[in-house]
């Protein structure tokens, strides 16, 4: 019985990715990775993408489950402090998963790491993770209009650096409490939560705190300091736990990325039949407003992936 209803499931699953796959993914190429659709131009696998900058690679961990992530060649690298050199020192880098994307908003959610400042009372130490994210040179751009600086913590001041072709900017807030009941769920205005807007066309990120606010003072209630790039919406709501427990510490919160295909406008684009990547019956191209380039979309009364041939389907 048991292995009846797996079974009926196996079956519902592989016709839902069958019919996803003729849909969304350039023909043969898988169309999901762990339950997250992978729409064409991006790909997983060498020949199923547009080009590399939207290859996806689809891993599976021990625990049998799968994560699309972003072409290797973008980092995610993490700084450690090293209180003996007085420097950051390369941790660790990772890749950066995907959970999910938008065509017709030539979007992407990725996962964004969550930056700590610690505090050691015994040995005085302060432990930092500072984290950079590289997508220079990529089709991809840091959305402002869906993202937010926040930092979280009771004697912090964190500062974001932008990178906007090759010139950089430093933004950043500050946040400040003395005891946790001055706190209020909901509430990011500075007072155990402080955020900042950023500038459109950010394709580089690095997060660092300033070394004379450490928490010395207000650690016996809030140890950590957090700061990170994040998408404004519900998952991230300032939550009092958070400065009084490490809930937070080592984790990931999620950001917007904006892609867009070449970096040349629509009028351009179509003028090379080979290379213009509208490539269905019904489609329509549109200037992308953050990045250099076009983006794909159905016209009116039509769905499905504009970026394919034949991938534009009138509504039944
Ligand atoms: C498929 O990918 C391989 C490796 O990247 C490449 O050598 C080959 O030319 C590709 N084939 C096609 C048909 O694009
Ligand atoms: C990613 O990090 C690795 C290890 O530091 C480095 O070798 C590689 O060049 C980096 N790639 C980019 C695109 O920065
Ligand atoms: C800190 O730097 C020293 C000197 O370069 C090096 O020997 C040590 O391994 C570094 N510590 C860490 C944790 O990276
Ligand atoms: C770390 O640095 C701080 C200040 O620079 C110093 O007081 C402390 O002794 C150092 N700790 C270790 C273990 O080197
Ligand atoms: C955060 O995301 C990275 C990939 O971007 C992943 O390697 C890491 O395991 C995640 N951490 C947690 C705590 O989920
Ligand atoms: C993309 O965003 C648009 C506008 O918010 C929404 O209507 C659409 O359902 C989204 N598509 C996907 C696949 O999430
Ligand atoms: C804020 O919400 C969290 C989780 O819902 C709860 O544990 C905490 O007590 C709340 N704090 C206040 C001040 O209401
Ligand atoms: C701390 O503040 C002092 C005075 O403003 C400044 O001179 C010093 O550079 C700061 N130290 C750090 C580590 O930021
Ligand atoms: C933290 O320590 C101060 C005295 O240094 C004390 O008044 C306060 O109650 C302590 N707070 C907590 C949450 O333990
Ligand atoms: C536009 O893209 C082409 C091909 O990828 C590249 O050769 C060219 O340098 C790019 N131009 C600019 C201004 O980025
Ligand atoms: C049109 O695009 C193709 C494929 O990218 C390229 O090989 C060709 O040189 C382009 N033609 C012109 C006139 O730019
Ligand atoms: C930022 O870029 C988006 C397109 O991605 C555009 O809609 C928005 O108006 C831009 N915002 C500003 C302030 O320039």
């Amino acid at each position: 019985m048991g292995v009846l209803i797996i079974l009926l499931i196996l079956i519902s699953w592989s016709q839902t990715e069958a019919a996803e796959s003729a849909n969304i993914a350039l023909p043969g190429c898988p169309s999901s990775c762990g339950g997250v659709p992978i729409p064409y131009p991006f790909g997983i696998g060498p020949n199923c993408s547009m080009s590399q900058d939207f290859e996806v690679r689809c891993i599976t961990a021990h625990n049998g489950i799968s994560t699309p992530y972003m072409s290797e060649h973008f980092n995610q690298t993490c700084w450690k402090w090293n209180n003996s050199t007085a420097n950051f020192d390369l941790s660790y880098y990772t890749a950066i998963a995907i959970r999910d994307i938008n065509l017709s908003l030539g979007q992407a959610r990725i996962t964004s790491p969550i930056n700590s400042q610690c505090y050691d009372s015994t040995t005085k130490k302060v432990d930092y993770n500072n984290w950079e994210v590289i997508l220079t040179d990529t089709p991809y751009k840091f959305n402002r209009d869906k993202n937010k600086f926040v930092a979280v913590g009771c004697d912090t001041l964190a500062y974001i650096k932008f990178s906007i072709n090759q010139n950089n900017y430093w933004g950043g807030c500050g946040s400040w409490c003395y005891s946790p009941e001055a706190l209020t769920n909901g509430t990011c205005s500075g007072i155990g939560c402080c955020q900042t807007d950023m500038p459109n066309g950010t394709s580089y990120i690095w997060i660092e705190f300033d070394q004379n606010y450490t928490s010395s003072h207000v650690y016996n209630f809030s140890r950590c300091s957090y700061a990170m790039l994040t998408e404004e919406s519900d998952e991230f709501m300032f939550n009092t736990d958070y400065i009084t427990t490490n809930q937070l510490f080592g984790q990931n919160t999620t950001a917007v990325i904006d892609w867009a295909i070449g970096n040349t406008t629509c009028d351009t684009a179509r003028a090379n039949k080979s290379s213009y990547a509208c490539r269905s019956d019904y489609s329509v191209c549109l200037n992308s407003g953050n990045d250099p380039g076009y983006l794909c979309n159905c016209a009116e009364g039509y769905q499905g992936n504009p970026y394919l041939e034949g991938g534009c389907q009138g509504r039944l």
